[in-house]
């Protein structure tokens, strides 16, 4: 992937989390936008689709983690991007999959129609094939950005890991076979830090591997590695347990995208499972742990702490 700019972008300590989120989030749709073929580019209509499922919506949290979690330790900003965008991608394509009709069937996302709807079913499975094999080409590209080799490597196996069978396609599968069933607290736990968690853990996970220091046998490092896996568990899983509230309380206008959908397809979810009052006290709960988990980082950890904040705030 080519880059515009590969200096460091500014320090997350020197600028508000408003500004910090601003800049990260536009860092993220230049980056996104370079990487993907133009839309004339044969074969053009799947180009375009590519192009219509991952540019022009959606909230970027897990770029925004991965620059969060790399800044902590120092990881250049091109690096980051790599992952940042990569993240993104499986994200995105897991998202066009997840509508489908023969999953979720859903018709509008990012406030606008589904990319089967669109472009039809057959070309939405072949966006989401091309988006996760983008990914990685992209995330390959780490090593000539600014990280180890070593680190790049660990990065695939991260990314692969989170999105296959044991991760977030395995989470699906569960929440597919899950439909109608009464889950108990554990298997439902399971399936969400399958099917969400694990991308979002990743980025965390795939930022902190950026960092110059990453690969090196001494304390701090682990340290730092450690903290935010435990920082990454608990977001991980408070973002699913918000988006089931949103599913419940939001409304398409706001979401940009169909709510109340959980209740009507009878999906086990954290609000059927504790009620709404139970899953906000949750989402609070694990808000909390994400703030003990990082404490020891100090300020190097301001912007995951604010990401925190605004993943168990959020309205969208
Ligand atoms: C929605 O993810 C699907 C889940 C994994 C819960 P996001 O809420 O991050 O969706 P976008 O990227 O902002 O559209
Ligand atoms: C989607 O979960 C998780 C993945 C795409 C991996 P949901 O089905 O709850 O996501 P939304 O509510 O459609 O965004
Ligand atoms: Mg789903
Ligand atoms: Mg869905
Ligand atoms: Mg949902």
């Amino acid at each position: 992937m080519s880059h515009a700019t590969t200096a460091a972008a500014p320090a997350a300590n020197s600028m508000s989390f408003e500004r910090w989120l601003a800049s990260r989030g536009q860092r993220t749709e230049q980056a996104l936008e370079r990487v993907l073929p133009a839309a004339a580019t044969h074969p053009a209509r799947l180009h375009e689709a590519m192009r219509y499922a991952v540019l022009g919506g959606g909230k970027r949290v897990r770029p925004l983690l991965v620059h969060a979690a790399g800044e902590a330790g120092g990881a250049p900003a091109a690096a980051l991007d790599c992952a940042a965008c990569a993240v993104e991608l499986v994200h995105a394509y897991s998202l066009v999959h997840d509508d489908l009709p023969c999953m979720d069937d859903d018709v509008l996302r990012r406030g606008r129609p589904t990319v089967h709807v669109r472009y039809g079913e057959a070309l939405a499975m072949l966006v989401g094939d091309a988006l996760q094999a983008l990914a990685f080409e992209v995330l390959a590209a780490a090593a000539a950005h600014g990280a180890a080799a070593a680190a790049t490597t660990a990065m695939v196996v991260e990314l692969a890991h989170a999105a296959g069978s044991i991760g977030m396609a395995g989470g699906q599968a569960i929440d597919l076979a899950s439909v109608g069933a009464a889950l108990g607290r554990e298997a439902l736990e399971d399936m969400h830090r399958r099917k969400t968690g694990a991308l979002l853990r990743a980025s965390v996970r795939m930022g902190a591997l950026c960092a110059p220091d990453a690969g090196a046998a001494a304390e701090a490092p682990a340290r730092r590695m450690q903290a935010l896996d435990h920082y990454a568990e608990a977001v991980g899983l408070a973002f699913q347990v918000i988006d089931d509230i949103l599913d419940v309380e939001g409304d398409a206008a706001t979401l940009g995208k169909t709510a109340g959908k959980d209740a009507r397809h009878n999906k086990p979810t954290y609000v059927s499972a504790l009620g709404l009052d139970g899953a906000r006290r949750l989402a609070g709960q694990l808000r909390e742990q994400a703030h003990a988990a990082i404490a020891p980082l100090g300020e190097a950890a301001h912007s995951l702490a604010c990401l925190a904040d605004l993943i168990v705030a959020r309205k969208s």
